[in-house]
């Protein structure tokens, strides 16, 4: 095993059953891999099979195909139990929607994977330290419906990460949010990141989103089509080159 690569994805395939008999291939044969402390985006046109892979890769869809490696461990092989408890340890997960539940506050919806798994030693310094990281320590006591669309995806941010998880996985986290937002939490992503020694894969329609992150890949019919570095630490460069080649990729 190589310790450098944090997520493995081997010859991952899912294909939709539809009821008309026509048959969605979403992803085929799908390689990937992520190393530690790397952020990647994952861009393509609508349809090209981006939210698939993420559900299959976090075990809320199964895969026809294929094998899933997270820091070593396969996941397809973990069942009942022990893959819930593998990805609350080991995982971290942001949606668009936020997913916070409305009846507990920001501080609170924070708390939940530390105290499903028992680990309240320190969990007021722990939540408090990542609030402090993601700059949402003055809206912890507010109710979720108190706060902005901006301010709930960093407090979703902070419950990704205060299991200190190895990776993080996210699907149009920014999508709701404006150009300025979207910004923000993409510093507390790095930031995030960086404090943990985690990695992240995040899917997004948004250039300027994906050239905060290290490696872009370009999804096409399932497939990689394409996969491009950053270079240099300029941001404003990759975010030209990234524009380019959506441009050629998109079409
Ligand atoms: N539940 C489903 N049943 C049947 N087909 C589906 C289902 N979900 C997705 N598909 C099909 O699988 C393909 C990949 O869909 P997916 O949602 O992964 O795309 P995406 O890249 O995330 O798109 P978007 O950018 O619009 O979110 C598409 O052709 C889609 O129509
Ligand atoms: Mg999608």
């Amino acid at each position: 095993m190589n310790k450098d690569i944090v997520l493995d994805v081997r010859g991952v395939s899912k294909t939709y059953e539809t009821n008309d008999g026509n048959n969605t291939i979403a992803i085929k044969n799908l390689d990937l891999i992520v190393r530690r402390n790397e952020m990647v985006a994952v861009m393509g046109r609508s349809g090209s099979g981006k939210s698939t892979l993420i559900n299959v890769i976090t075990g809320i869809m199964e895969a026809d195909q294929g094998q899933v490696y997270i820091d070593g461990e396969n996941v397809f092989d973990l069942s009942g139990e022990r893959v819930a408890s593998f990805r609350r340890k080991h995982v971290g997960i942001v949606f668009q929607n936020y997913n916070l539940i409305d009846s507990l506050t920001i501080d609170e919806n924070i708390r939940v994977p530390l105290i499903i798994d028992g680990k309240q030693d320190g969990i007021d310094e722990k939540v408090l330290h990542i609030a402090q990281i993601v700059g949402i320590s003055s809206i912890l006591y507010k109710y979720p419906y108190e706060v902005s669309g901006g301010q709930q995806q960093r407090a979703g941010i902070c419950r990704a990460l205060v299991n200190k998880s190895k990776i993080i996985f996210a699907d149009e986290p920014t999508g709701n949010l404006d150009a300025k937002s979207a910004d923000q939490v993409m510093n507390c992503f790095e930031d995030a990141c960086r404090e943990n020694e985690s990695s992240l894969l995040i899917v997004t329609h948004d250039a300027k989103v994906a050239s905060h992150c290290d490696r872009v890949i370009f999804l096409q019919n399932g497939c990689v089509a394409l996969e491009m570095e950053k270079k240099s630490k300029d941001i404003a460069d990759f975010y030209n080159s990234i524009l380019e080649t959506q441009k050629e990729v998109l079409v």
